[in-house]
């Protein structure tokens, strides 16, 4: 029999109660005794947590939408007692290559996706299924995208009127693509610390601190659940609300949150928000919340006043996504799988798109998917938009997708002469595609113009984002730009052969 403390938690701040009694185990009422004068800030926040509120066993009693744990069982030791700090940060110890010795406890510090699994098994086995989950391998097993990488952190240094790149250091990488992506969390050892109750000795992580959605965790699972319910509140509220996507999202590239603000939707947001709420389950449209959020039209269980579901919730994030709007260099049909690392074009590069716009269709998703997806998208605007308002703004958006992509055209086929020509040295030359002033240029046009022309249009931000701010006028201004820039070489060097193009494209070597 496993002993058991009583420990009295005041629930205030949790709406309809006001005081409960939950018993917590021995183990984590060690660890908040001692860690309540050393990390107050925690132990409040896990306070006023719903894991302080029902044991996994009383939780497994509710029915249908109200049940929170999606484990078909939860184990005998971790069903009576409310979910404390060692229930996570002593789970699967064998497994983590972070455990450490702490206090007479097998503790490890990166509670992982893998962790939350033992109660949490749908969301995440859906989450495994999300681009997200695998945003570091995506950008770091991926050599054309790796080139854009270094282009942009890499170290420069100047020789002979050329700019030369060496690859970031990790630190660098783990403030900028990483800190979103996720960084690769390695174990190097064991450090000393001096420490108020005496020396004690904690695993040296690097890629650490980090809450990337993909990164590589020390018992090889993938993600953090903690970048959208940060510790130790776990709160949906905080995942409901539109702020906990713009930390990643807001662009120039990814501009989701921007134009989402810009939206009428984002208006009623900020204005009526205060009157929403935010945490009951399932969410009902009309009654808990008038205009919807980014959990709304992505993630969250809709139901109807009525109690009829309207959109199932989904922790695989792209159910409800036809396109890939994000240019790479064009708007595509979405990836069947969540690693894109596998996909090849018809030159053998590992992108969705061929340099002329043709789709790279074997790995991605099919046409009837795609119409698929866009009605389960759909059902959620039905709820509060009349047919053909809804089926205006999906006429508009296609259209959107096909003209930013002939745009997107006219600039890659002007690159490619500059690279033919041997203005600029690419990937014809094998050299990189992303380090010469003309190359970003032509990046801006795919990268934030093209890109948030679409955000705009799918997200119904159309104002400023589809037109002035980073959009269709810097895009046409941008193209006439390098049009220029390859005239005046034309005309300078007239009659000149192409310079290193065997016609063949072939990728930098990593460096
Ligand atoms: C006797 C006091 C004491 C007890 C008991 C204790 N801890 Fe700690 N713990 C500490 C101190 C002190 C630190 C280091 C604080 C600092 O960084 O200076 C620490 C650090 C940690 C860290 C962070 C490690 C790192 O890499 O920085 C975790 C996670 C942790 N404790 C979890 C637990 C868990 C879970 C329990 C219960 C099973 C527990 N602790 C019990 C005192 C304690
Ligand atoms: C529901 C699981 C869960 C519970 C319960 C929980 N933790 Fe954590 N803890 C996490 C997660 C997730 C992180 C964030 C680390 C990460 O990103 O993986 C974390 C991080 C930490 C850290 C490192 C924070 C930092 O910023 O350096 C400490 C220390 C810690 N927890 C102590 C505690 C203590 C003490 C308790 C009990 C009062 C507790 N945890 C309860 C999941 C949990
Ligand atoms: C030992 C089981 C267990 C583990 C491990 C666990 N949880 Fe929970 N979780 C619960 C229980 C129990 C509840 C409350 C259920 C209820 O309200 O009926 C809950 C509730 C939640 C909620 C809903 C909160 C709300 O505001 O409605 C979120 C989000 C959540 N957990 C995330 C996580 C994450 C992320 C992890 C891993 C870092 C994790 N949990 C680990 C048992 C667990
Ligand atoms: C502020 C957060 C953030 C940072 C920093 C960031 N990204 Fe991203 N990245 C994203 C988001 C969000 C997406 C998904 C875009 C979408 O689909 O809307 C993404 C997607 C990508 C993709 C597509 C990957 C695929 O195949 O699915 C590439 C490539 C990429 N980013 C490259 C980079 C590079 C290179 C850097 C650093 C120079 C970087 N990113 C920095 C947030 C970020
Ligand atoms: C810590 C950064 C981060 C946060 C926070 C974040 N995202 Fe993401 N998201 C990303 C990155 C990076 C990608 C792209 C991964 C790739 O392409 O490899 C992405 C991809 C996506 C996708 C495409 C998923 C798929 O499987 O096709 C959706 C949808 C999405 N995010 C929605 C959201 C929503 C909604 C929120 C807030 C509730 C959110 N994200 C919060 C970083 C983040
Ligand atoms: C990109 C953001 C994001 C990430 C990452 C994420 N979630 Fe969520 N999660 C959400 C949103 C949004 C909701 C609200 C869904 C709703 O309204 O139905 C939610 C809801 C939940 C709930 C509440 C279920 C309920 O019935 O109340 C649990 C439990 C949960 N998530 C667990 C997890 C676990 C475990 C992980 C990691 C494997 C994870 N989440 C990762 C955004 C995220
Ligand atoms: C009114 C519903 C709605 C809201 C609110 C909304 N989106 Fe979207 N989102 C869409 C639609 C529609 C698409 C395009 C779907 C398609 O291609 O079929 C989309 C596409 C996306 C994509 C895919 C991008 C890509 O590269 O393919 C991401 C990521 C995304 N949204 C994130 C967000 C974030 C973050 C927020 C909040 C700041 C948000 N969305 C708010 C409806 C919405
Ligand atoms: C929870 C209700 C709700 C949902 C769900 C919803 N909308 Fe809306 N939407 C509104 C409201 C309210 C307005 C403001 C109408 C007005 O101007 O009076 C609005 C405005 C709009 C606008 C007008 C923007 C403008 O100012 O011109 C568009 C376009 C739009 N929605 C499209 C969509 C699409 C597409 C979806 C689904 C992907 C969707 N909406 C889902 C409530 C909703």
């Amino acid at each position: 029999m496993k002993i058991v403390a009583y420990f009295v938690i005041f629930l205030g701040c949790v709406s309809g109660i006001a005081m409960a009694e939950i018993p917590i185990s021995n183990a984590t009422k060690e660890c908040v005794d001692c860690h309540s004068s050393f990390h107050p800030g925690i132990v409040e926040d896990w306070k006023n947590s719903r894991h302080t509120l029902f044991s996994p066993g009383t939780s497994m009693k509710n029915k249908g939408a109200a049940r929170k744990i999606s484990a078909v069982s939860v184990p005998n030791n971790l069903a009576n007692t409310a979910v404390g700090c060692a229930e996570c940060h002593t789970l699967n110890a064998e497994s983590h290559a972070d455990t450490f010795n702490h206090n007479g406890y097998k503790v490890h510090v990166v509670v992982t996706p893998k962790d939350c699994s033992t109660c949490h098994t749908e969301e995440s086995a859906q989450f495994e299924q999300n681009l997200m989950s695998r945003a570091y391998g995506n950008l770091a097993s991926n050599n054309v995208y790796q080139d854009l990488q270094r282009g942009v952190l890499g170290e420069m240094v100047r020789k002979d009127n050329k700019i030369l790149y060496y690859p970031p250091n990790e630190s660098t990488a783990g403030e900028s693509c990483y800190y979103c992506h996720g960084t690769k969390i390695e174990v190097k050892g064991l450090q000393k610390r001096e420490t108020l109750v005496g020396t004690m000795e904690f695993p040296k992580l690097s890629g650490w601190p980090n809450g990337g959605v993909g990164r590589i965790n020390p018992d090889g699972s993938k993600g953090s659940c903690s970048a959208c319910h940060t510790r130790h509140s776990f709160s949906i509220e905080m995942a409901r609300k539109p702020h906990t996507c713009k930390e990643c999202h807001t662009g120039p590239d990814v501009p989701s949150y921007k134009v989402y603000s810009a939206s009428k939707h984002g208006t009623i947001y900020d204005t009526m928000n205060s009157e929403w709420d935010f945490r009951t389950v399932p969410w009902t449209i009309g009654k808990d919340f008038a205009a919807p959020t980014c959990a709304a039209c992505h993630v969250s269980l809709l139901t109807n006043p009525e109690g009829d579901v309207v959109a199932k919730r989904t922790h695989r994030m792209n159910d409800r996504l036809s396109w890939r709007i994000f240019g790479l260099f064009y708007a595509h049909p979405r990836p069947k799988s969540p690693d894109t690392s596998i996909i090849r074009n018809k030159d053998g590069l590992p992108l969705p798109t061929d340099f002329d716009g043709g789709f790279a269709s074997e790995f991605l998703i099919t046409e009837n998917e795609q119409k698929a997806r866009a009605q389960t998208m759909q059902a959620i605007c039905l709820s509060c938009h009349a047919k053909a308002w809804v089926d205006g703004h999906r006429q508009r958006y296609e259209n959107t997708i096909r003209q930013s992509n002939a745009s997107i055209a006219v600039a890659t086929g002007m690159m490619n002469d500059i690279w033919k020509k041997g203005f600029a040295k690419g990937i014809r030359q094998g050299e990189s595609m992303f380090d010469e002033a003309i190359e970003r240029k032509w990046c801006d046009t795919w990268l934030f113009y093209g890109n948030t022309i679409r955000f705009a249009s799918a997200m119904s931000g159309g104002g400023d984002y589809g037109v002035f701010a980073d959009g269709r006028y810097q895009l046409t201004q941008s193209i006439a730009e390098m049009q220029d820039w390859l005239n005046l070489r034309l005309q300078l060097f007239s009659g000149r052969e192409a310079v290193n193009d065997n016609g063949k494209f072939k990728m930098q070597s990593a460096k």
